[in-house]
């Protein structure tokens, strides 16, 4: 009744063809013809070894590929009769996973010769991968180290949050002290003991907390103070600070190391000079101008037509200071300065507006590309 009749006859007729199968199979019923078909196909799984990859993939496309015998036997289960369904299931899953598996035990060769051969032409140039840049700011702050560096200054670093001693009161700046209006602070809520740092001079706090004399070190890092963003100010930005302790340091060290470094970053024949000014932790205190790099001083906007260009604060470290770690100012003098790495790079570049260098507009950032 199920078979050698009605239209599933001639569509059988055909897949058997299909499967390649020479024995007249119209003559068994569906389930036994199954059987027959799987018995053949299993015996030639097992004994097939493919010698390469070619051989593998033609072996893929026969037994399970979309069209692969695997899956035509599976459309025949239609045809065999409800009651055997269940055993005809099981004896194609086990036909499928035997196939699988065959080529699962040489799917190696495949590994192995991909890559190989002239799919892929070695002597092509490569992809190229972008490549970043140096930030400006970085470059210069790595600058002005290497300056200090060669007159034996080392660096130094600390935290970005600090505490109160550190950042003002050990720096001569009590509580209460107007200085510290001087710079608008972001207290951490959770303790109001702890301050975004406002200056790099809480490192030398530091330093001169350890007490290893003489101190001679240079401290670069980013600093925090509460200032509206504009192209002027900015509410994080970087300094690098420096301070020397030693018997008999003067001010004529201090004048002496400034213009050493003035002629390293700006070239020879750039002119100094001092103004008296105001540091709570260093007495004398002093601000330091340079010649204007753009105009050497005919006029120009960026020395608003003077002639000269803040670049920093200095001056000699104050007795107080000395006191507060225990160093004796009777013995030990020294001098400190700070500069922003911003305005060094503004000099230097003539970047106008300090908001470009925290935009990562690669515009901005590639115009440094080729710079040492
Ligand atoms: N800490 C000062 C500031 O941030 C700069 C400075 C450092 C001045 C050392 C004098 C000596 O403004």
């Amino acid at each position: 009744m199920y078979y050698g009749q009605g239209k599933n006859s001639a569509r059988r007729a055909r897949w058997y063809k299909s499967v390649g199968n020479t024995a007249n199979q119209l003559s068994l019923p569906p389930m036994q013809g199954l059987q027959e078909q799987i018995k053949l196909h299993e015996a030639e799984i097992n004994s097939f070894q493919p010698k390469d990859a070619a051989e593998l993939e033609a072996y893929r496309i026969k037994y399970l590929g979309t069209k692969g015998i695997v899956k035509q036997i599976f459309g025949e289960m239609r045809n065999v009769p409800n009651d055997q369904k269940k055993e005809a299931g099981q004896l194609l899953n086990s036909f499928k996973l035997l196939a699988e598996a065959k080529y699962e035990e040489f799917s190696s060769l495949q590994s192995a010769t991909a890559g190989k051969g002239p799919a892929i032409d070695v002597t092509l140039p490569g992809t190229p991968i972008p490549m970043g840049t140096r930030h400006p700011l970085r470059m210069v702050e790595n600058q002005i180290v290497s300056i200090f560096e060669k007159i034996g200054f080392s660096v130094a670093t600390g935290p970005e949050i600090e505490d109160d001693w550190h950042n003002f009161t050990s720096l001569n700046m009590p509580e209460h002290h107007p200085a510290r209006d001087m710079q608008d602070t972001f207290y951490v809520s959770q303790n109001p003991d702890w301050v975004l740092r406002t200056h790099t001079s809480s490192v030398q706090s530091r330093i001169m907390e350890e007490g290893n004399l003489p101190v001679r070190v240079i401290c670069p890092g980013r600093v925090y103070r509460n200032e509206t963003i504009s192209a002027r100010a900015h509410c994080f930005f970087h300094q690098c600070e420096g301070l020397y302790i030693d018997k008999d340091v003067s001010f004529a060290d201090l004048k002496q190391t400034l213009y050493y470094f003035v002629t390293e970053m700006f070239g020879e024949g750039t002119k100094v000079r001092f103004r008296p000014s105001y540091f709570p932790f260093t007495e004398p205190s002093a601000e330091m101008d340079i010649s204007c790099t753009v105009c050497s001083g005919s006029g120009c906007s960026l020395c608003k037509h003077t002639g000269w260009v803040e670049i920093l604060g200095c001056g000699m470290v104050h007795p107080n200071m000395l006191r507060n770690f225990n160093i004796d100012p009777e013995v030990y003098t020294g001098f400190a300065f700070g500069m922003g790495v911003e305005r060094i790079t503004q000099i230097k570049f003539q970047v106008n507006d300090l908001r470009l260098y925290s935009q990562n507009d690669v515009r901005f950032l590639r115009q440094f590309e080729s710079l040492p």
